[in-house]
């Protein structure tokens, strides 16, 4: 692979070895390339990687004479483990790399001067990151330089995002993009958007006396059905495939769903992206001990819509 040039004869190191870390390195690993990942002492995935064939240290070990470090782990952890392994044992000329410009973008992470900084951001989860190349295909990624003290930092980010996504797709973008344009996807769309939506269908189902396992399937299983169309063909070719009764059931009804007044929450979610105030928020909960993030957790874990679902997983994926 051609464009690997610029990461081969390094020393590459992953910090982290959790739904990003582990694909990465991995990816990585199994085209030749020189992996370590970095761990905390006592870490519960020390085992497990080493187990998969890939060389471990911990963080500062892994950090000191690196060329090439990738942070993952999570976001909000970031920052402390910046400043208390990482920074003093980061070489000059080094190339940092994030998988999502949090914390250079809201100025959580302030690199030091002598350092390269990079971006690469798969646009999927960690699971599918190493799923799909493992297929022999890859997933997109967004690439972005904040710091470029050599010169070739664009070409090392390249480089790292056509090795873990086997040069499915690599679009340039700036950390500011790739931040607010990612926290709004997952809160407007994605994660919450998309399990609202599901969440609502089933109760209103279910509250009119409706079969609980006949709404799952309508409003949650088949969900990913009709995404994979879209994922693959488009709108268009979705719609010429299902039938014209759903056709029509689209157009009149998508627009009473997401109202104008839909469109207007949409704005302020990402007035509050984009003036930091979600960030701020969300840092305060960390610091809380997710308490906030607890009780949902456990709320949507006893809900009926994971229970049945749960029966209707097994019936669907039964071997
Ligand atoms: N999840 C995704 O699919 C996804 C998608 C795109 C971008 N990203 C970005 O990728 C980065 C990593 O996210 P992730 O979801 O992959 O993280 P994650 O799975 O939650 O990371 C877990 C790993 O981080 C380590 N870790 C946790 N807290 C730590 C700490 N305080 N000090 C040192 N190590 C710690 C864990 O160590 P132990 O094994 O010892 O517990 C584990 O190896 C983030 O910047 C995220 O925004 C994630």
């Amino acid at each position: 692979m051609k464009e690997l040039k610029f990461l081969e004869g390094k020393k590459l190191t992953v910090v982290g070895y959790g739904s990003q870390g582990h694909a990465h390195a991995l990816n990585l690993h199994d085209l030749g390339m020189d992996v370590t990942v970095g761990l905390r002492k006592g870490s519960k995935s020390w085992e497990k990687a080493e187990n998969s064939g890939v060389k471990v240290a911990t963080i500062g070990e892994a950090v000191k004479g690196a060329d090439v470090i990738m942070i993952l782990a999570p976001d909000e952890s970031q920052p402390e483990l910046y400043k208390s392994e990482i920074e003093e044992n980061l070489k000059e000329g080094a190339y940092l790399g994030f998988a999502h410009g949090f914390n250079i973008h809201y100025e959580r992470i302030i690199p030091k001067k002598g350092i390269n900084v990079f971006m690469v951001a798969p646009k999927g989860p960690g699971h599918m990151v190493r799923e799909i190349f493992e297929k022999g295909h890859g997933v997109p990624c967004l690439t972005a330089v904040y710091q470029d003290q050599s010169g070739d930092t664009q070409k090392v980010a390249n480089a790292w995002a056509n090795g873990i996504g086997r040069n499915v797709g690599i679009i340039k973008t700036t950390f500011k993009e790739e931040t607010e344009t990612d926290l709004f996807g997952e809160q407007a769309v994605l994660c919450g958007g998309v399990t609202e939506l599901m969440q609502a269908g089933f109760d209103t189902l279910v509250e009119a006396g409706y079969n609980p396992e006949v709404a799952y399937f309508e409003c949650v299983h088949e969900m990913k059905l009709i995404i994979d169309m879209v994922y693959e063909k488009g709108f268009a070719k979705m719609r010429d495939s299902i039938s014209n009764t759903a056709e029509y059931g689209d157009y009149v009804t998508g627009k009473k769903i997401i109202t104008e007044k839909t469109r207007e929450v949409m704005k302020d979610i990402l007035g509050d992206i984009q003036n930091g105030q979600f960030a701020n928020k969300f840092i305060a909960e960390t610091e809380n001990g997710y308490k906030f993030m607890n009780e949902e957790r456990a709320k949507y874990s006893d809900s009926k819509i994971e229970a049945v679902g749960s029966k209707m997983r097994a019936m669907v994926f039964k071997k």
